[in-house]
């Protein structure tokens, strides 16, 4: 099998507004606010560095700065925190190589397809991937890595999918499913948040994307779609059919933080399971329940 173009650049949209989650989002980024001790941003971008990317291109728009600084070297923190012989260990995953760390902003909200679409520039001539961060993906591998494992199989389009309950699927991309082959699902058509009715499947659009830069040029003229946006869902469809298309079905966990109480569960599996804390908050956890 040839070589295909190695994925080392993701895109993050982050310009969202979190209003679900106001005030905590009045002055903080939502992707900062952490599942445990980790925000949000953190699990993305350790999600693609997992998969072997390297740069990592954040569309963000007012008020969404701090994820930058985020990433940045803290000098007085990390200056202090030495002379005090602390270990820096922690902040590890938060340095990057000097120009890895990419910001393009989106000005107008007017979705996500117009989100990536702000991205052209840096993405440039090359395949890339895309990563929500409200879909907070664990697995091992990670969500990205078994896409970039099944992009090296079958190249072209890939988004990653999970299946829910008919009643929930309007809130999200539906595929309509062709052949499926272990994990991987042709995809024969795209619809972004049909009425439960209409869809042509329950498999949705999770999150995680490995996209060919031809999207680009097919976001240029794209009309609005659901909720009067731009939506990539819609560019994509105009995708299948002149490039191979498929779904990775995620063989892991999904917890949507984009909703409040997804948000909560997420945090209570993460800290359940750690070494560090997972006894303690299982016996606050009984003893909530009494
Ligand atoms: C976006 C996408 C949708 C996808 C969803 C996953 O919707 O447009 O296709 O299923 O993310 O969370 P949004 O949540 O921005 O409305």
């Amino acid at each position: 099998m040839s070589a295909r173009k190695p994925i080392r650049k993701a895109v993050f949209p982050v310009a969202g507004l979190g209003t679900r989650f106001l005030p905590a989002t009045k002055a903080i980024p939502k992707e900062l606010l952490p599942i445990v001790d980790r925000p949000l941003i953190q699990y993305a971008v350790d999600e693609a560095r997992e998969a072997g990317i390297e740069q990592m291109i954040f569309v963000t728009g007012r008020g969404k700065t701090a994820i930058v600084e985020h990433f940045d070297i803290a000098f007085e923190l990390e200056t202090t925190m030495s002379e005090r012989g602390k270990d820096l260990g922690i902040l590890e995953a938060t340095r990057f190589t000097p120009g890895d760390i990419i910001t393009v902003r989106q000005q107008v909200p007017l979705g996500l397809g117009h989100a990536i679409w702000c991205a052209r520039a840096i993405v440039g001539d090359e395949p890339f991937a895309i990563l929500l961060p409200d879909e907070l993906m664990i697995g091992e591998p990670g969500c990205m890595k078994q896409m970039v494992v099944a992009y090296e199989e079958v190249g072209g389009n890939l988004i990653s999918v999970l299946e829910v309950p008919r009643e929930e699927v309007s809130s999200y991309g539906v595929i309509d499913p062709g052949e499926v082959r272990g994990a991987l699902t042709e995809v024969r058509g795209l619809v972004e948040k049909p009425p439960a009715s209409e869809a042509p499947s329950n498999k949705i659009v999770s999150g995680r994307y490995i996209l060919q830069p031809e999207v680009m040029r097919t976001l240029e003229d794209q009309e609005k779609g659901a909720g009067g946006e731009i939506q990539l869902t819609d560019a994509m469809a105009r995708m299948i059919g002149g490039q191979p298309f498929h779904a990775v079905t995620f063989a892991g966990r999904r917890f949507d933080c984009g909703s409040k109480t997804g948000f909560v569960e997420a945090t209570l599996a993460l800290a359940l399971e750690r070494d560090d804390m997972g006894e303690e908050v299982r016996a606050i956890a009984n003893r909530l329940l009494g």
